[in-house]
């Protein structure tokens, strides 16, 4: 029935503009609902965290610590997971943690892209404290991708920041069942806006929010899946000493920080475990990159000419 229209070049961008007036004309009270249902969440009391049990990997620094304390302070037990190096800070996380409320922390040296070390760590927790209410997967990688290197050197990229969220989530759902728990997965801006010299990276955040979206309708509403779409949030990530030192790629001839706006982790972290805590499905800290999404897939001319002007500051000569 619709065919006649798709199959004719003028009458099929017709309809594209014609969905885009109409969201245009609907938008405003789409935004008073946004607006509504941000303010009621202001006002929602958050789960109590006391008795419960939070699993956390990669939490030696940056967003994966910071989660571990904003738990630690609303009184939930941790089990915390970051690969072993020789200089790990993962024990004095923990110390930390206990300091700022958490009753019982326990933290475990494990490479989340290794199915047996996953499986290993989810049991440990379970007979360690008998019971997991939340998974935060947030472990990951950032390389810069350049197709002048070896491509086989970001294979890790996918094995961490893909399988190393699966994995876990995979050993932990039977127990999340039981506590009608929450899984909380850090994708990543990058999985939506595809910045340049970020290819595996952003790839594995869209592998990411692509499986979690689906998983959501097998094990809700038992389990309530939150998919974190992060802008830049100040963390050693997006240094320059980053993408030179971890990275296999291109390195960055300035801080990402010092060029683009960021987030402090802090005030990230706080909103990220509240909007859990309150049973939220998605949450995009900072917020303004809603309206960046939107202008992505409306307006990719302007998302590109952005980007364009932007990056090329940023990378060193390769
Ligand atoms: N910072 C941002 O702007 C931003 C934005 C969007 C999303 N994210 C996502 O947020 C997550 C955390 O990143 P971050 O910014 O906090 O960076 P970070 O400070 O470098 O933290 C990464 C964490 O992952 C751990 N890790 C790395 N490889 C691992 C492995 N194979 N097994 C177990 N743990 C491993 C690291 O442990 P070790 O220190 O022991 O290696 C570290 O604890 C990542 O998934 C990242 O993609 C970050």
């Amino acid at each position: 029935m619709y065919e006649a229209f798709f199959n004719n070049k003028f009458t099929n961008a017709l309809v594209f503009y014609v969905f885009l007036f109409l969201l245009l004309l609907g938008s405003p009270f789409l935004f008073i609902w946004e607006l509504v249902v941000a303010i009621q969440s202001c006002f929602q009391c958050g789960e109590d965290m006391s008795q419960k049990v939070v699993l956390i990997t990669g939490a030696s620094s940056g967003l994966g610590e910071h989660i571990a304390y904003e738990y630690a302070k609303r009184g939930a037990s941790l089990a915390i997971i970051a690969i072993k190096e020789p200089d790990s800070r993962l024990e004095q996380v923990a110390d930390r943690a206990r300091q700022l409320g958490s009753p019982d922390v326990l933290f475990v040296f494990a490479d989340v892209s290794n199915v047996e070390e996953c499986r290993m760590f989810v049991d440990q927790t379970i007979k360690h404290f008998g019971r997991l209410d939340h998974l935060v997967c947030n472990a990951g990688i950032g390389p810069l991708y350049s197709f002048k290197t070896e491509v086989t050197r970001f294979e890790p990229v996918m094995g961490i920041n893909f399988w190393g969220s699966v994995y876990p989530t995979h050993f932990a759902i039977p127990h999340l069942m039981k506590t009608k728990g929450k899984i909380v997965v850090n994708a990543s801006a990058g999985g939506i806006l595809n910045p340049p010299k970020a290819n595996f990276y952003n790839a594995s955040k869209a592998a990411l929010i692509s499986f979690y979206e689906s998983l959501r309708f097998e094990v809700s509403p038992t389990i309530t899946i939150t998919i974190l779409t992060l802008g830049f949030v100040n963390t050693n990530l997006i240094t320059a000493k980053y993408s030179s030192t971890n990275g296999v790629g291109v390195p960055l001839s300035k801080d990402i920080g010092s060029v683009l706006p960021t987030m402090d982790v802090e005030p990230c972290t706080k909103a990220i475990v509240d909007g859990v805590c309150k049973g939220a499905t998605s949450i995009t800290e900072p917020r303004f990159y809603k309206a960046l999404y939107l202008i992505k897939f409306l307006f990719p001319q302007l998302h590109s000419f952005y980007y364009n002007i932007v990056f090329p500051r940023m990378s060193k000569n390769e």
